[in-house]
């Protein structure tokens, strides 16, 4: 495979939008399939469907096999030290859900205090302000600075004998910062704090090592790798996971369930319940192995390439304000024009064929915090080109003699 000509392998661009070809810069949002994941999806329906933990027909037995080789595939992947630390879930959203819910369950109680940032998606948010309302914690947040960046002497000053948790984001779907992990983990570490990170969008454009990062908990959206919607993947400590109780009730999470008590089945299992996902999951390997085919590395580099001359050419246009200068920024390049809405631009983009996404981006904080309601977003995936850039541009030239600014 060839990244040059990887548009190719994504059947989605075959066809015209309004006319077009399709530019897609709308990945941090949710990534386009390549063929090879679309086909083990309907070739599993076709051929090795099952439900998978329960029945001992060869179907099942089949399926089961496959599931937990996918499991395999992301453990090897991510490089964890155990594959029971890989919890399949509906998305990044429940990951981080099951961490807040179970973790907070147990662990954080009135006055505790979750420390967070100002550049957080609502999905490292919400579940946090949930058991801040349930448990009478405290929510901090560590300031954004004018480049988008949140400094580690901010987390280091909000860090007390009282913080639970450390809950961040890989890289900010807004600013795109990628934020020095390492450190902050290197620093909770000496406290003894757990950490949590929201890899939404680190996990599809950036080299993942748990063992190396050592953060406790971290997720992962499998839709914005090239993989299936609807599924995500939880990375937690095996401690954790021995330690905390279920996230959910139901099916293939218990070991025995009587009148008088339930005793609940180790981990994955124990935070699996009911029917999983099944051709996602073993589509997902098909992710994988896309992305490892490719080499993250190289993914990593040709995005850059396109990233950087995005944000170059985006700077040359005086209309033009690029939200947040981070010193290192992945795949995101969030916008506004004067006198145009960005939903506004986002309509007549989308005229040329060009999709990107308008709006909050799920980070109202973040948005009060910069003083604007909405933005525009060009997120960049693999199939990216310095070529869709410039289409990119020109149809931005168009929205300004559109509004005549
Ligand atoms: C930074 C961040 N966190 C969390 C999410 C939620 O992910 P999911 O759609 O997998 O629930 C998103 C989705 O846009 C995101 O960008």
């Amino acid at each position: 495979m060839d990244i040059k000509n990887i548009k190719s392998e994504f059947p989605i661009f075959n066809q015209k939008i309004n006319g077009k070809p399709l530019v897609y810069l709308d990945s941090a949002n949710s990534s386009q399939k390549p063929k090879t994941v679309i086909n083990r999806m309907s070739n599993f329906y076709e051929t090795e469907f099952s439900n998978v933990g329960r029945s001992v027909h060869s179907l099942a037995v089949k399926a089961t096999n496959r599931f937990e080789d996918a499991r395999d595939q992301v453990k090897n992947y991510i490089n964890a030290k155990h594959r029971e630390e890989i919890i399949f879930t509906k998305g990044a959203t429940e990951s981080i859900n099951l961490v807040a819910s179970s973790f907070g369950e147990k662990f954080i109680n009135k006055g505790d205090e979750i420390l967070t940032t100002e550049l957080e998606h609502h999905s490292n948010y919400v579940p946090w302000h949930f058991i801040r309302q349930k448990k009478g914690a405290i929510i901090k947040f560590a300031p954004v600075n004018e480049k988008g960046e949140v400094e580690i002497d901010e987390i280091k000053k909000l860090i007390s004998n009282k913080t639970k948790i450390i809950a961040i984001t890989h890289i900010s779907n807004v600013t795109g910062t990628i934020m020095p992990l390492k450190k902050i983990i290197g620093l909770a570490k000496e406290k003894k704090i757990p950490v949590l990170v929201d890899g939404t969008q680190g996990a599809p454009h950036l080299k993942l090592d748990m063992q190396d990062l050592d953060c406790d908990f971290y997720a992962i959206s499998c839709h914005k790798m090239y993989g299936p919607n609807g599924l995500g993947i939880l990375y937690a400590k095996k401690k954790w996971l021995e330690e905390l109780p279920p996230y959910q009730g139901g099916g293939g999470m218990i070991s025995e369930v009587l009148k008088e008590k339930v005793t609940f089945a180790t981990s994955p299992t124990k935070f699996e319940a009911g029917t999983m996902q099944t051709a996602e999951v073993v589509a997902f390997s098909e992710a994988i192995k896309f992305i490892k085919d490719l080499g993250i590395e190289n993914i990593q580099n040709h995005e850059n390439e396109v990233l950087e001359y995005g944000i170059e050419k985006l700077r040359r246009n005086n209309s033009v304000n690029i939200v947040g200068d981070p010193s290192n920024r992945g795949s995101v390049i969030c916008f506004t024009m004067k006198g145009i809405h960005p939903h506004d631009i986002a309509t007549i983009l989308d005229d040329d064929g060009v999709a990107i996404r308008a709006g909050h981006h799920c980070c109202q904080i973040l948005h009060d915090k910069l003083g604007i309601s909405a933005t525009a977003r060009a997120s960049i995936g693999v199939y990216n080109s310095k070529e869709d850039i410039d289409i990119l541009c020109n149809a931005i030239d168009k929205c300004k003699k559109v509004f005549e600014v």
